[in-house]
């Protein structure tokens, strides 16, 4: 047998369980050396800092307790298995549509420096997001998304889309009617307050937005009861015990003769049972208060009536001014109120923050609601908007990392916790004196 270098090279490559000969004594020999080697620096190691001398880099954060304890993680000979993580974390899917689910590893790469662990690079997102597999045969979403450049416009400004709430509100005129006090003028963040984890707006409350200017009084025969803002059997009851409240304050004022407005007329006959209590709050008898109040709450608007001059709101000033009704009702019977469905949320498959952006007007990403006379307008911004900011491949940019706008796990939808999570950095730090650190890469 010739021993050239040559041939070495052959058996080392291709024989790999070479036959009793002098090379398995040779590697015998070599396998020995380096396991006693290998011992001696792993005792050094392990008597000084234990393991953690092989660590890249710290564990992120939630993981610092058990970090010494590589075990945790990493399998003998397996790299970091998902079983591993799903020992202590649940399943964590992303769309119930997924072809495969990809190992935990492959996004969250540990041992880099702490607050990075959750930075997941882009190309995790576009690997499947570039040509998108999924188990329906066709998605609900465009199958390829790249980048944020490349990104299809939000689905709450597609063609066709529009306001659906049933609730009639005209944000030019609130912002500019001159029949509204100059001390009372009306901005945004009268109506529009962030929720506390601030990111989006607080739904509309009609005692908090509306009651100061609209209040639902006037009602009874001394113009002195105010209705409660409630479903119209709720309203009844609260008329009900209103109305015999002031009934009995003002006995002179209401009883005291058939008809208030013409003082001297006779007073009633104290037998007489037709204007008892009883009878003032009986919603069958469409002479009672009760009744009457309830034909002014529920008189029926015609929309049509604000064009010119005039407005709605000199036509009808209670609840049809807003509310439309849902389906007819019988005499007698009591309306049913179409419920307002006014969204809180708009972008359904994205995240968005208003307090990342509270350093811009409002018009800056709602620039057309000062005339937008309609509920059915929809007045956010387009994705052309957020791209003067969040700009591809630019340093002075706000970001177009995927997992700034979308979550990724089912189970992760909390805003608080994940507001929780992130990094401020302030519009001045990005387009102040200083650009931002780009967000650190993860592989
Ligand atoms: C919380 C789980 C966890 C613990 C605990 C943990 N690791 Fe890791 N480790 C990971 C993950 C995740 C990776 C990335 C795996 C990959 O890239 O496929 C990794 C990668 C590594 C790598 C490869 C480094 C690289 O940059 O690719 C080494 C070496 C390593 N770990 C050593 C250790 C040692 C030593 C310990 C104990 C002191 C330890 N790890 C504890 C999760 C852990
Ligand atoms: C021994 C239990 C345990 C194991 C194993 C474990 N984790 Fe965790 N993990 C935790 C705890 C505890 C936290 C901190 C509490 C929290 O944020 O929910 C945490 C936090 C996290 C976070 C949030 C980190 C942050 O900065 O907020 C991620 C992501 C995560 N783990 C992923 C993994 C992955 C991936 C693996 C497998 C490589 C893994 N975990 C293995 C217990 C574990
Ligand atoms: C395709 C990339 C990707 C994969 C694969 C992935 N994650 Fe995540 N993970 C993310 C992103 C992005 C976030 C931050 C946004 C969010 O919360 O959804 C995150 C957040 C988390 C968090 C912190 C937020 C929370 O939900 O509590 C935990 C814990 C976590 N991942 C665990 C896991 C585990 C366990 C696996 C494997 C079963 C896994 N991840 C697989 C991308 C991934
Ligand atoms: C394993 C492949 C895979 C990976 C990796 C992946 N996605 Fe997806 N994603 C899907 C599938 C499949 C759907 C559902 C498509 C359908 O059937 O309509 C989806 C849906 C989505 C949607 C629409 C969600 C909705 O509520 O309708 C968004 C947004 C999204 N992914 C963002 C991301 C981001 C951000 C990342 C990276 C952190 C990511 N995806 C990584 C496969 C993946
Ligand atoms: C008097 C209260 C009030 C004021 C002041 C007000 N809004 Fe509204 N806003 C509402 C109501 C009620 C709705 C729900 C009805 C609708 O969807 O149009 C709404 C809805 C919206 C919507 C989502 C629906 C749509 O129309 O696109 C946006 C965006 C909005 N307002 C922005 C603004 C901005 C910006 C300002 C200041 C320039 C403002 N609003 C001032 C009451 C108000
Ligand atoms: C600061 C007082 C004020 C507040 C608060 C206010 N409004 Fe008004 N609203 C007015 C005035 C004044 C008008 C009549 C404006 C005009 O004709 O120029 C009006 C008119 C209206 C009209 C009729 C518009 C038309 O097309 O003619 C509707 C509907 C209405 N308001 C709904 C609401 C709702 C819903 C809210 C609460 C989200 C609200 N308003 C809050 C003062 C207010
Ligand atoms: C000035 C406008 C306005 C007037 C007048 C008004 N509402 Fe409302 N109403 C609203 C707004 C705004 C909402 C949604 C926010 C809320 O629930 O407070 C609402 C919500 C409601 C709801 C809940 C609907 C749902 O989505 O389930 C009922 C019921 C209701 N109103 C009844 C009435 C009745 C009855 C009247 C007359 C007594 C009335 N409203 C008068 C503005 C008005
Ligand atoms: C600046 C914020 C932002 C960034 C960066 C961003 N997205 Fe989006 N993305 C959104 C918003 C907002 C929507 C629309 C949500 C909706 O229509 O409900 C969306 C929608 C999507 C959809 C659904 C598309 C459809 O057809 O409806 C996918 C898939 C998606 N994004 C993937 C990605 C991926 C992958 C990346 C990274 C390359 C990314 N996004 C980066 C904000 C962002
Ligand atoms: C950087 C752009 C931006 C700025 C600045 C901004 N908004 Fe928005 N706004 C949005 C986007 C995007 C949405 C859709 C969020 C969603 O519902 O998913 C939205 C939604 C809304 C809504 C509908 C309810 C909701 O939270 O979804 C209202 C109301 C609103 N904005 C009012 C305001 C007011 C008031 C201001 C000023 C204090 C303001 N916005 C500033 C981008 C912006
Ligand atoms: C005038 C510049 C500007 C515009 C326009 C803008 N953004 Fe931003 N955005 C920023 C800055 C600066 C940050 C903070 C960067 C960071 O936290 O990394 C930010 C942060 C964000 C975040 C992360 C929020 C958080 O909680 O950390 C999201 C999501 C976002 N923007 C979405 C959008 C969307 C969607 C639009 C368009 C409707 C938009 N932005 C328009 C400048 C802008």
């Amino acid at each position: 047998m010739v021993r050239n270098s040559k041939d070495l090279a052959k058996r080392l490559r291709f024989d790999l369980f070479p036959r009793p000969d002098f090379f398995r004594r040779w590697y015998w020999l070599v396998g020995v050396l380096f396991v006693a080697i290998g011992g001696l620096a792993w005792w050094g190691l392990h008597a000084g800092t234990k393991q953690r001398q092989y660590l890249p880099g710290p564990v992120s954060q939630g993981h610092a307790s058990f970090g010494d304890r590589c075990e945790t993680c990493h399998a003998a000979y397996a790299g970091v298995p998902t079983e591993a993580c799903l020992g202590c974390h649940t399943d964590r899917t992303h769309a119930k549509s997924e072809v495969e689910t990809p190992d935990c590893a492959a996004c969250h790469v540990e041992h880099r420096a702490t607050g990075v662990f959750l930075a997941v690079a882009n190309a995790s997102c576009v690997e499947c997001h570039g040509e998108l597999a999924s188990t329906r045969e066709q998605p609900e979403i465009r199958r390829s998304v790249r980048t944020f450049a490349d990104h299809p416009e939000f689905g709450a400004l597609r063609a066709g889309r529009r306001d659906e709430a049933a609730i009639r509100f005209d944000h030019e005129i609130h912002l500019s009617s001159t029949k509204i006090d100059p001390d009372d003028t009306l901005s945004c963040v009268e109506c529009h307050v962030p929720a506390k984890d601030g990111a989006l707006m607080l739904p509309i409350d009609f005692e908090r937005h509306c009651k100061k200017c609209h209040a639902q009084s006037g009602l009874g025969p001394d113009s002195s009861v105010e209705a409660v803002h409630e479903a119209p059997d709720v309203v009844r009851e609260d008329l009900k015990a209103k109305l015999l409240f002031a009934a009995v304050n003002n006995p002179d004022g209401i009883f005291g003769s058939t008809d208030p407005g013409l003082p001297g007329r006779v007073r009633r006959d104290p037998l007489d049972a037709s204007v008892s209590l009883a009878a003032f709050i009986d919603p069958t008898n469409p002479k009672s208060a009760l009744a009457k109040a309830e034909a002014k709450l529920y008189q029926p608007l015609d929309p049509n009536l604000g064009d010119g001059a005039s407005s709605l709101l000199d036509a009808n000033k209670y609840c049809f001014l807003c509310h439309d009704e849902e389906g007819t009702h019988a005499p007698g019977d009591l309306p049913e109120i179409e419920p307002t469905m006014i969204p809180t949320r708009w972008l359904v498959r994205g995240e968005f923050s208003h307090r990342a952006h509270d350093l811009l007007k409002c018009e800056h990403c709602h620039p057309d609601v000062r005339e937008s006379a309609e509920t059915a307008d929809v007045n956010l911004p387009m994705k052309d908007v957020c791209q003067r900011c969040h700009i591809d491949g630019e340093t002075r940019s706000a970001g177009t990392s995927c997992m700034l706008c979308h979550l990724y796990h089912d189970t992760s939808k909390d805003h608080v916790l994940r507001d929780a999570r992130r990094k401020e950095i302030t519009i001045e730090a990005i387009f102040g004196r200083e650009a931002p650190r780009a967000r650190a890469p993860t592989r």
